[in-house]
């Protein structure tokens, strides 16, 4: 397919999202062919670099990159599309200047990507500052397009402050709300799988699915995040966003064509549906963790508040597990497991369908089970993965069954080799907004976490403690809506 030219901004250039996602997405797409002849990339930042300085960095993080090609003629004809432009996001001048240089390189006359990989607090002046330098006005030709990414917001109210000072200066048409996790395989998927199969359809509503359970574990700690994650932590930085988004895919309804509106239409109101936790039943529906020091390889690992930049005192949630409800047709009284934490035991980001048992106690004399019931596995990393669990008979004299089950997919560790950040940047060229966010897509994801937050804060027990590499704390459990549950953990 043949791409259009335009220009890539980059705020942050010299920053950890940018070294180590963009630049190798960005490359990534050269060497598939997807960047046009005149695409430029022009990388923004504090430091007083220059363009060599900057391809440097650029080449580096190619380098770093297990999946990038080490062509020398692809990386000599991608460092050729960058140049640095310093921007000290407090300098008004700055932005002038990066006008002009916009205007003498004659980039205005086509399309421009503005990618805000900065820390949020300068969202909003960034986007004030390109508008006042008419960089946001696409009465030139041009068009102008706006990635922000997450975290949109701390609250309810403050994400809708952000969101009314970026709509005085761009359109919302303009504004593209990344959230990584919808670039993934398996979450794209969800949406094939779910929709080009009619064979699921009947089986997908509350009267065949017991329970959904929606995972994402990681074994790193918190390293050199901590000065961001402390202010921030687990609900805000995964929940309310990467799982929630997750939720929406599984359980939204077709919607009646592929439009980026249409699409976030039917996801809003999977949000909307989603019972409001009143004060008394975030107790029982929500709990929150923290790590403690732990073992591992017979190294011991640090606990939360001993990593750089956590004051000792901080009472901030690593893990964090919730019980959510869907109140509609579909959906009315299935629980909706949502669990997320870091220095767990291991990398896992998984949704469990479970379904409910079958009715007959046909074999109840016999070996065979019936309290396993069925389940589909969506693996999202690190294996990609479709699985549906099944019981069947084992060949011999007794009646016993064992466990197999189904694979849509080769379940390997990413088969394409694409990292959500290609196929996300792909579509702000292209003008595709069906995986980005909507502003009352963000706005009703606040509302259904905030209660939780506000809750949170005004509790002034010391938070519970999990070890480190363990999954999890125990007492997770009581959020189950019955016994005989237990978390999925791996695929
Ligand atoms: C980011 C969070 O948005 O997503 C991180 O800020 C988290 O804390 C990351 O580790 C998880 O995404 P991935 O793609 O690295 O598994």
């Amino acid at each position: 397919m043949k791409q259009e030219s335009c220009t890539i901004v980059i705020f942050g250039a010299t920053g950890n999202l940018s070294r180590s996602k963009l630049i190798p997405a960005l490359f990534h797409l050269e060497a598939a062919g997807r960047l046009a002849p005149g695409l430029r990339i022009v990388g923004t930042g504090r430091r007083d670099w220059d363009d060599a300085r900057y391809r440097e960095q650029a080449l580096a993080s190619i380098r770093d990159d297990r999946r990038a090609s080490d062509e020398a003629s692809l990386h000599e004809r991608f460092l050729a599309r960058l140049s640095y432009v310093r921007v000290d996001l407090n300098r008004k001048q700055d932005f002038t200047a990066l006008a002009d240089y916009l205007e003498r390189n004659r980039l205005l006359a086509g399309g421009i990507v503005f990618y805000l990989a900065i820390s949020p607090s300068f969202y909003a002046g960034a986007a004030r500052n390109l508008a006042r330098n008419g960089l946001s006005r696409e009465d030139s030709g041009g068009w102008r397009r706006l990635v922000v990414e997450k975290p949109f917001g701390r609250d309810l109210e403050s994400a809708r402050e952000l969101d009314r000072s970026l709509h005085e200066d761009f359109r919302e048409k303009q504004i593209f709300r990344i959230d990584h996790y919808l670039g993934k395989e398996t979450v794209q998927n969800i949406f094939v799988f779910r929709f080009a199969n009619i064979m699921l359809e009947p089986l997908w509503n509350r009267n065949y699915i017991d329970h959904v359970q929606i995972t994402h574990s990681e074994r790193q700690g918190i390293g050199s995040r901590g000065g961001y994650f402390d202010r921030v932590g687990a609900l805000r930085d995964m929940v309310q966003s990467h799982l929630l988004q997750v939720l929406t895919m599984v359980a939204m309804e077709s919607p009646p064509d592929l439009g980026a509106e249409s699409i976030r239409d039917e996801k809003v109101k999977v949000l909307k549906s989603v019972r409001p936790l009143t004060e008394d039943a975030v107790d029982d529906m929500t709990f929150r963790a923290q790590y403690a020091a732990g073992e591992s390889d017979g190294q011991r690992l640090p606990a939360y508040i001993e990593e750089p930049e956590v004051p000792a005192d901080s009472n901030t949630e690593t893990f964090a597990a919730l019980r959510l409800y869907i109140d509609n047709w579909r959906w009315q009284g299935v629980p909706f497991y949502l669990r997320t934490g870091k220095r767990l035991a291991e990398n896992s980001s998984l949704v469990s369908i479970a379904f409910k048992k079958p009715p007959a106690q046909l074999f109840k004399q016999t070996g065979i089970d019936i309290n396993r019931p069925n389940s589909l596995i969506l693996s999202i990393q690190p294996l990609e993965c479709i699985r549906l669990e099944l019981q069947v008979r084992e060949n011999g004299l007794e009646m016993k069954a064992r466990s197999t089950h189904l694979d849509a997919s080769s379940c390997a560790l990413s088969a394409s080799g694409i990292d959500a950040y290609d196929s996300l940047l792909l579509d702000v060229m292209e003008g595709d907004r069906s995986l980005f966010l909507r502003s009352d897509e963000v706005e009703q994801a606040w509302k259904i976490v905030d209660p939780i937050l506000q809750a949170w804060a005004a509790d002034s027990d010391e938070i519970p403690l999990y070890r480190a590499a363990s999954w999890g704390p125990k007492e997770a459990d009581r959020l189950f809506h019955r016994r005989g549950i237990r978390w999925r953990n791996t695929l």
